[in-house]
């Protein structure tokens, strides 16, 4: 066998809709990024960008990173950062973000993806047990795809099954050699639910393990001071590991990890992904900085985000439409039935000029799909009274499709 016959065998269920459904993926928005752009030469209210507090296109960090490429070049430093790769820019992000998070230290990161998996895999060796929850994002799943010690999955938000996999893990862990770690989201990307942070740290009291959370659409958002999931539920105490990327609530690209100050020292020298790879360009640290000035700065921008959340929210939830437990800007509409039901009423949708797209099918049950929705501190009245009469109108057209009564598995 060769590699293209190993291959038609492997066809993924994304490449099998993506023969289907030529206009739902790959796709490019045009224009200014905010809560309107043009798709194919039309206008569209977009509800699919992760800019929560509306920084992709903030003139000043556009300024920031303008000034530093015009003196460096787009790609400064051109090394890995443990080498040639530091900055004084890079190290005074740092320092505003352990700041920021209250931890003792914290170290940058090139993509949240390639480096998330790998601290998992730089603070865990085969005398470890990592307990983690099904829904994890994808980047810590392959860190627990790396390890090769004993691993435990526990249902979605399910602290009565965690807690069942801590015993059975207690039971041939040996804590003389290794540690138990527990991973989680802080916010569920899909579903827009906390993870039960309070009732996790509670387990602590009564199992030794390593809390490691990953906070990306939470940071930023959430909690007084926007240190995310465990800030707002009153536990921070009980994060031993913090990660969150810089491409939702900060509107850039990189991220970083916080903990205490050995934990950062040792990754510092650690993480392979990080080692191993180039340092987060000088551009991308300028202009996150001087986003942190201004989310410093306008802090209402926090709580207008959540009023226009609940403002849309209660709104879709008056059509009759079933959003699921959603405690954040994510709002996951969802629709009981297959993909081609899911394709139609997102079609519908785009003929009013609201665009999102389609969650389907490996990602939530079979035969169920969601159009994701996320609000933005950009979007106007307009934007959400604009897209309530659509949803109003496509609901009307596929009642049984949009019912409230759906219960849909995310
Ligand atoms: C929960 C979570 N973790 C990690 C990542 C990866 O971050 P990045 O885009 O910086 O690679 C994402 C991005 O989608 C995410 O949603």
């Amino acid at each position: 066998m060769n590699l293209l016959q190993k291959l038609q065998r492997r066809v993924t269920v994304l490449q099998e809709y993506s023969n289907f459904y030529r206009d739902l993926h790959h796709m490019e928005l045009k224009g200014k990024v905010g809560s309107r752009m043009k798709f194919k030469g039309k206008e569209h209210i977009i509800w699919c960008l992760n800019d929560y507090l509306g920084f992709m296109n903030h003139p000043d960090s556009i300024k920031a990173a303008a000034k530093v490429t015009a003196k460096y070049g787009p790609s400064y430093p051109h090394s890995v950062r443990l080498s040639i790769g530091n900055s004084a820019l890079h190290e005074e992000l740092e320092d505003d973000l352990k700041s920021m998070i209250n931890m003792e230290d914290a170290m940058l990161v090139n993509l949240g993806y390639q480096a998330f998996s790998s601290i998992v895999d730089a603070l865990t060796d085969r005398h470890d047990t990592i307990i983690y929850d099904q829904n994890s994002h994808a980047c810590l799943i392959d860190g627990v795809r790396l390890h090769n010690g004993r691993k435990f999955a526990f249902k979605h938000n399910s602290v009565s099954h965690l807690e069942k996999q801590l015993q059975r893990a207690s039971k041939t862990h040996d804590p003389n050699h290794g540690i138990m770690m527990v991973i989680v989201d802080g916010l569920y990307s899909m579903s827009g639910e906390f993870a039960p942070l309070r009732e996790i740290a509670k387990l602590k009291e009564q199992y030794n393990f390593t809390l490691f959370v990953d906070d990306s659409h939470a940071f930023g958002v959430f909690g007084d001071n926007g240190r995310g999931t465990a800030e707002h539920l009153g536990v921070e105490k009980a994060v031993d590991v913090y990660v969150s990327t810089f491409t939702k609530a900060f509107g850039n690209l990189g991220g970083f990890v916080a903990a205490k100050e050995e934990i950062i020292t040792y990754l510092r020298y650690a993480v392979r992904s990080q080692i191993f790879s180039r340092t987060l360009p000088l551009p991308m640290v300028a202009a996150t900085l001087k986003t942190m000035e201004i989310f410093n700065r306008e802090p209402q921008r926090r709580k207008i985000l959540l009023q226009k959340t609940k403002q849309f929210q209660d709104g879709l939830r008056r059509l009759g439409l079933y959003i699921g437990n959603t405690q954040s800007p994510i709002t996951p509409v969802h629709i009981n039935g297959p993909i081609k039901t899911g394709v139609k009423i997102l079609r519908e949708l785009r003929n009013q000029g609201i665009f999102s797209y389609l969650v389907a099918y490996p990602v939530v049950a079979k035969d169920t799909c969601l159009i994701r929705m996320v609000s933005t501190y950009n979007h106007t009245e307009q934007d959400i009274e604009e897209t309530l009469k659509g949803f109003k109108a496509v609901k009307e057209k596929y009642p049984v499709a949009m019912a409230s009564l759906s219960r849909v598995r995310v």
